[in-house]
């Protein structure tokens, strides 16, 4: 199995056509096992990812989906933002590991098997029946890097969290930075179609901040991170990375 994933930031894309071609689920399973000890690693919180066929799912489903992995997760006031961090892990593996991806926000089981818990995303996978990456970074439709932070001090790893994925292509993260560090918040909202989807922010936020922290791993940047526990309103900092040291 592929587990450097780093590289497949800049080639993912969303896959929304499938093959009608059985899914090894034994292949899923090890890609769910790997993501929950590969960096970065999210400690205190309990949460599973189950395996559903697509035609178990229900809610707004605008494609076919072969196979949907659903998270589910224990009440926590940071749940849907690690849960995007937690599925982004598991959905740059697939793509490493030539599988099509697609997340869905508003689709889930039909049954919750999982009383305790609370079903907080969905991701759709399939063998994919379109282009399974990008040729060039130039092919992500996204805002341009002076739309997402105040100074240009940290661009090239902000550029790994500009090309990530969110909810109706929202982007909805800003960085404060500083020459020591990097205050992920959300972007102020622009655009009238965020606030149906307000509640997916914060998994777009967890997105966001997976790529964040994969390039500063990537640049072999030592950083302490501050996570907001007691987030109040959309304007507080989610994150703090305060830059210990450039090797
Ligand atoms: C939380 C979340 C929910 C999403 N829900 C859907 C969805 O319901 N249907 C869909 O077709 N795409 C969905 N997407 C995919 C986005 O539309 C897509 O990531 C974005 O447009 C950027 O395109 P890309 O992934 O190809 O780079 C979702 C993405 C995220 C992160």
């Amino acid at each position: 199995m592929e587990i450097n994933i780093y590289p497949t930031i800049f080639k993912r894309k969303s896959v929304r056509r499938y093959k009608d071609l059985p899914l090894d689920h034994v292949l899923l399973q090890e890609i769910i096992n790997q993501s929950k000890n590969m960096y970065p690693i999210v400690g205190d919180f309990d949460y599973e990812i189950e395996i559903v066929g697509g035609q178990d799912l229900k809610g707004y489903l605008n494609f076919k989906p072969p196979v949907g992995l659903i998270l589910y997760a224990q009440n926590h006031p940071l749940a849907a933002f690690y849960a995007g961090m937690i599925m982004q892990k598991v959905d740059l593996l697939c793509s490493a590991n030539g599988l099509g991806t697609c997340w869905l926000g508003m689709a889930t089981a039909k049954s919750n098997t999982h009383q305790e818990m609370k079903a907080m995303i969905t991701l759709s996978v399939g063998i994919a029946d379109e282009s399974l990456h990008r040729d060039d970074i130039t092919q992500f439709r996204r805002l341009d890097i002076t739309q997402i932070r105040d100074f240009p001090y940290w661009d090239q790893i902000l550029e790994a969290v500009r090309i990530a994925p969110s909810a109706t292509n929202g982007q909805p993260w800003y960085f404060k930075v500083q020459e020591d560090s990097i205050a992920m918040t959300f972007r102020k909202r622009l655009d009238v179609k965020d606030i149906f989807v307000s509640h997916l922010r914060w998994i777009d936020a967890g997105i966001g901040c997976c790529h964040l922290l994969l390039a500063l791993q990537e640049q072999e940047i030592t950083y302490t991170m501050r996570l907001n526990h007691k987030i109040e309103s959309e304007n507080d900092t989610i994150c703090l990375i305060d830059i210990n040291r450039v090797l």
